[in-house]
């Protein structure tokens, strides 16, 4: 089996000594990815996106790899510097105060008229919108509390790319169909897990993840969009990587590392599910090159069906399915 291209859409590579264990992870087997800006301080300004993108390509070595990069939103940035910056990203990454992970400088109440001059901003230049869609309601509803804030954006701003990031609900999938300018990425987890796998025996911190993962009824409906390759849906893995110790703790980080294994379990899930290939290919590349306008660089990744244990650990980082076999291996990449 062959992807060609493989892109990911929503991807955390940190920094430091965390960027230099996990980066070629994803570098090695895609093409590109849409990198996250929320470092400690988040990634704001022109500089920092430029200095970031040096620190990533250092930490891939030899491998070719295009980190797509975005800015952490804020309400303050004008047209001034969004053109200022334009060139530098490809997204700029919205997110609710305090909903997860070094998300504290975000965005509090969604006032439209507020968020207006950078959203028209971006808008006129094109710079696509990707949020991380959750109110601080109950846990089990904050996604689908949030739908009606997409709604809101949507129509006020219709001309700008709106992106509900790592959809884990039905409500979100229904959404996508109702508006001409909303677009999803969903990850490898959420298609795989429900709130059960996560809490319903004994507790697993490694597939504690924001947003939660949810019912049944919404794995099916994502899994739907999935395997029929709906043209609004990309694959955005949210590889979320936290050391060991961050993850088996009382008070656990939220995140999922799952960069080492996504091509394998993909290719395994469309097999399973009896969907062709096209659909995974369209999902895991050529919708995101459609939604975003990008031409990423030529790589193919070969996959066999040939069993693989997955690690304990990557560096100090445990991956989703450590310790247990996986149906497919990477055999080949090449380029051109
Ligand atoms: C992400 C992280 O650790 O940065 N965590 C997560 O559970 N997905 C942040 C995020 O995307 O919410
Ligand atoms: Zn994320």
């Amino acid at each position: 089996m062959q992807l060609t291209a493989p892109l990911d859409m929503h991807l955390h590579l940190r920094d430091g000594e965390m960027l230099q264990n996990i980066a070629k992870a994803s570098a090695q087997t895609f093409s590109g990815a849409i990198i996250m800006p929320n470092l400690v301080p988040p990634v704001s300004t022109k500089e920092e996106v430029i200095a970031y993108k040096e620190r990533i390509l250092a930490a891939i070595g030899d491998e070719k790899f295009t980190p797509y990069m975005t800015l952490f939103f804020k309400p303050s940035y004008d047209k001034a510097f969004l053109e200022s910056v334009r060139d530098d990203i490809t997204a700029i990454k919205l997110y609710p105060a305090g909903i997860t992970t070094n998300s504290e400088g975000g965005v509090s109440g969604f006032d439209v008229e507020e968020l207006r001059p950078t959203l028209e901003a971006m808008s006129e230049l094109n710079i696509p919108l990707c949020i991380h869609g959750e109110t601080n309601g109950f846990v089990m509803d904050r996604e689908a509390e949030f739908v009606s804030i997409y709604e809101r954006l949507a129509t006020a701003f219709p001309n700008l790319k709106i992106i509900m990031e790592h959809i884990t609900t039905k409500e979100s999938v229904a959404a996508l169909d109702k508006y001409e300018n909303l677009y999803a990425t969903i990850t490898l987890h959420h298609l795989l897990i429900t709130l059960d796998d996560v809490a319903g025996g004994m507790l697993k911190p490694h597939l504690f993840c924001k947003p939660i993962a949810k019912r049944p009824e919404d794995k099916e409906a994502l899994l739907k969009v999935v395997l029929e390759a709906h043209p609004k849906v990309m694959f955005g893995s949210d590889s979320a990587p936290h050391p060991r110790e961050a993850k088996e703790a009382c008070g656990c980080a939220a995140g999922v590392f799952t960069a080492p294994i996504v091509l394998q379990v993909l290719a395994e899930l469309f097999e399973n599910e009896d969907a062709p290939l096209e659909n995974l290919q369209a999902f895991i590349s050529g919708n995101a090159q459609n939604i975003y306008n990008v031409a990423p660089l030529a790589k193919t990744v070969t996959l066999e069906k040939k069993p693989f244990t997955v690690p304990s650990d990557y560096n100090g980082v445990v991956p989703m399915y450590a310790d247990e076999e996986i149906a497919y291996s990477i055999k080949e990449i090449t380029y051109g």
